[in-house]
């Protein structure tokens, strides 16, 4: 199964509607948590294509938001920008705010696989409350672990598509022509927050404000912790086994799906 979705009406929010509906029959509606550069968005991708759910990124939908002509920006918008290159934190209001923005996605009939939200407990129990106004629930939540030396040397090398946002890597995942996206000719680009300094302060913010998510969704029964250590179609197949553990039907690999 792979996904068609556009995510346009990720990107955009407000009213607007994604041109390709999902198909699938049993929405897959899950949060992946990890630290930056664990592989949550290589693994969202990865799985959307054998789950049908959209890969739902508040970090992409940020800088899709900044992309825009600067006289266009709104002052939150600028704002959170600054927060990203420093490597910091968006304030939970303005995160929430967004997501709010893009509610419809969270009960799409295609499921989610939301990355980078929430990313704090204050973000998490907004989530909650946001998913029982629309009547959906939230399938499980997957913590992705891996030593921080591997992290850093994975966000080092990472190039990213400035159109359709696929991520590569320079050494592990490289394009097939450098510089230049498989899937739409498009420009492959270093993200602004990939730098030592930013990395270090991302870190920093992670362990303080993300860490303890783990415990508030495992405190609930609905946390799975998969290592992210090995090639991204390994460090699949053990999410859907711990998703397939976790919920009724989930799709397994083979290797004509990998
Ligand atoms: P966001 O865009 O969410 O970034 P992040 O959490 O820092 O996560 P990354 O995208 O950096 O890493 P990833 O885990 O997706 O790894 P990837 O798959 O790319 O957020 C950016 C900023 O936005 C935040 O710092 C914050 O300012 C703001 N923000 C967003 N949401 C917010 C929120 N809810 N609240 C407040 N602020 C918010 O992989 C990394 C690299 O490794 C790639 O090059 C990839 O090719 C490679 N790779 C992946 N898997 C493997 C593998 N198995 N083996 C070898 N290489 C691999």
């Amino acid at each position: 199964m792979s996904t068609q979705n556009d995510r346009i009406a990720w990107f955009l929010g407000g009213d607007v509607i994604c041109r390709v509906q999902p198909r699938q029959l049993r929405p897959y509606r899950l949060v992946l948590l990890g630290p930056p550069g664990v592989g949550k968005g290589t693994q969202a991708e990865l799985l959307g294509h054998h789950l049908g759910a959209c890969h739902l990124s508040t970090g992409d939908a940020f800088r899709a938001a900044g992309a825009v002509d600067p006289c266009h920006r709104s002052p939150a918008i600028l704002a959170a920008q600054e927060a990203m290159m420093r490597g910091e934190l968006v304030s939970d209001d303005q995160v929430i705010a967004m997501v709010r923005e893009r509610i419809p996605c969270l009960s799409c009939s295609g499921g989610f696989l939301l990355d980078g939200f929430p990313r704090t407990t204050v973000q998490a129990r907004a989530l909650d409350a946001m998913l029982e106004e629309q009547q959906v629930t939230l399938d499980t939540a997957i913590a992705y672990e891996m030593p921080i030396d591997e992290i850093v040397a994975r966000l080092s090398g990472r190039r990213t598509c400035a159109d359709c946002k696929a991520v590569y890597h320079v050494t592990a995942c490289p394009p097939n022509e450098e510089g230049v996206c498989d899937l739409c000719n498009g420009r492959l680009v270093q993200r602004a927050d990939d730098q030592p300094d930013a990395i270090r302060v991302r870190m920093h913010a992670y362990q303080e404000n993300t860490r303890p998510l783990t415990d508030y969704y495992a405190g609930s029964g609905r946390l799975i912790s998969i290592s992210a250590l090995g090639p991204p179609t390994e460090i699949l197949e053990r999410t859907l086994q711990g998703i397939a553990a976790h919920t009724a039907n989930c799709p397994s690999v083979t290797p004509e799906t990998l």
